[in-house]
């Protein structure tokens, strides 16, 4: 029986949220194991769109399990809209949504402290989601963390929230000559939102394991992407996480001798949202352009996504982080009127120093010169293809290209937002 964990292979909002809920037909349970709100996963059925920041992509197809797992930081007040919305829509969740009691809580003062972080670094700053996901997880590891489990201690609550709401006043006050923040008026607030969360709450750890030991299958649901990656991505411009598949284990409590494979998703180029290295960066006029064609606006902040070439070296840095064995390939239509695709194969620096994988010293990122491989464009409308051998030459030569560069199979293309807009990629018509 195979489990899958399906990663994004670049910096974010590669359209993980479509190749989920494409897959999730296969699978019954589909795992979060990491980030938080900062994730906006957008799925588009017909006329109905969803975007979803915390509950996973699985959830609009009936009877499949959902999890937010232990690795997940979860802030209730968006986990209850994200409820409200499906309830809307008429979409059941009884007994197919959990949480696990291990996740640790967003509270407002990571919000804040996160937003007031990002100020103070000024030209600097990371370009954060504002949703206060990397005090959530400083909290974590400095063991100053509350975990959801923690809501149905009233008392114990009571304790550690006055002590550590003390400890961030101290900070506010303090270092940032801002307002402080009333314990007694977050705990009110939070145990609203425990009676509101308590159907969900469990111990996932023996839910999910019982489903491996009944061979159920699992899709484990990566948010971000592996460039965002605490360990492996462009350091410090990342988030919090361990976002690529390296995160599964220590975010679910499942074993890595239960994943069975890795299948990425990558953009037919790149994007990015916030600060930080990105070599393949394109002008601003052919940045614009992509932008608007691609729709490249957050789905979590709206910001304008910068927009740049198919990078090889990230993607393969990706892929061996990873372990990726298959692929697939989004947003191909976006390309569709390009005359001339630039692939960047390798970089130089100091005139004549060639790397071909990602170097870890964020020092040298900006010195870094693309080295490009231009492939002829399809100039044809992919949109409307649903079978390999409709598209477009050029377009399956392009994919053949990629695929010979990272070493990886792409097995779908995607050529559009919506469900149905996406090719499977047999390989025959080679
Ligand atoms: P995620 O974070 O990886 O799930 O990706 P996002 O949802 O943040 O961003 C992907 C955006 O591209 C969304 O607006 C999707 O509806 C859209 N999208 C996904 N696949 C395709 C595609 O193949 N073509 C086009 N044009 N849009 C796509
Ligand atoms: P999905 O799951 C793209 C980026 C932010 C910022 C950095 C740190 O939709 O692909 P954070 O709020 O996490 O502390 O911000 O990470 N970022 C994302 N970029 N897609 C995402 O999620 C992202 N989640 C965070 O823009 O640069
Ligand atoms: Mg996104």
């Amino acid at each position: 029986m195979s489990n899958v964990c399906v990663v994004g292979l670049q910096w974010g909002d590669e359209g993980k949220g479509k190749i989920i809920d494409i897959l999730a037909e296969e699978y019954d349970l589909i795992v979060r194991y990491q980030g938080g709100s900062n994730a906006g996963h957008t799925i588009v059925i017909n006329d109905s769109k969803f975007v979803f920041h915390l509950i996973p992509s699985g959830i609009l197809h009936a009877g499949k399990q959902c999890v937010i797992g232990n690795g997940v930081v979860l802030d209730p007040a968006q986990f209850l809209k994200e409820l409200n919305e499906l309830e809307r829509h008429n979409i059941p969740t009884a007994d197919r949504l959990f949480i696990s009691d291990r996740a640790h809580l967003v509270f407002p003062y990571h919000k804040i402290l996160d937003l007031m972080s990002e100020t103070e670094k000024g030209d600097n700053k990371i370009g954060t989601t504002g949703r206060g996901i990397g005090p959530c997880y400083a909290d974590k590891m400095s063991r100053r963390g509350i975990r959801v489990g923690e809501l149905y201690h009233p008392a114990y609550l009571k304790t550690k929230l006055r002590e550590v709401v003390g400890e961030k006043n101290r900070v506010l006050r303090d270092l940032h000559n801002a307002d402080t923040l009333s314990w007694e008026e977050i705990y009110a607030e939070y145990m609203e939102y425990a009676e509101a969360i308590r159907p969900f709450v469990c111990d996932t750890v023996v839910l999910i394991n019982e489903a491996v030991k009944k061979s159920r299958r699992i899709l484990f649901e990566g948010a971000q992407g592996t460039m965002l990656d605490v360990d492996f991505g462009t350091y410090p411009y990342i988030t919090s996480s361990n976002s690529s598949a390296c995160g599964v284990s220590s975010g679910t409590g499942v074993s890595p001798r239960h994943i069975h494979s890795v299948f990425g998703v990558m953009k037919a180029y790149t994007t990015r949202v916030g600060s930080g290295p990105f070599p393949t960066e394109m002008g601003e006029n052919h940045g614009e352009v992509v932008r608007e064609r691609g729709a490249e606006f957050g789905a979590t902040t709206g910001r304008p996504r910068r927009c740049g070439w198919f990078d090889a070296v990230a993607v393969r840095h990706a892929v061996t982080i990873n372990g990726a064995d298959s692929a697939v390939l989004t947003k191909l239509d976006v390309l569709d009127r390009e005359e001339t695709i630039k692939v960047c194969v390798g970089y130089k620096a100091d005139g004549n120093r060639t790397y071909d994988t990602f170097p870890s010293d964020l020092a040298l990122l900006p010195d870094l010169e693309p080295v490009y491989e231009k492939i002829s464009g399809w100039l044809e409308d992919t949109s409307g293809v649903t079978e390999e051998d409709k598209l477009p030459k050029q377009a399956r030569a392009y994919v053949r290209f990629l695929e010979k560069l990272l070493g990886l199979k792409i097995t779908m293309v995607s050529v559009g937002p919506e469900r149905s807009q996406a090719v499977r990629i047999s390989n025959e018509c080679k």
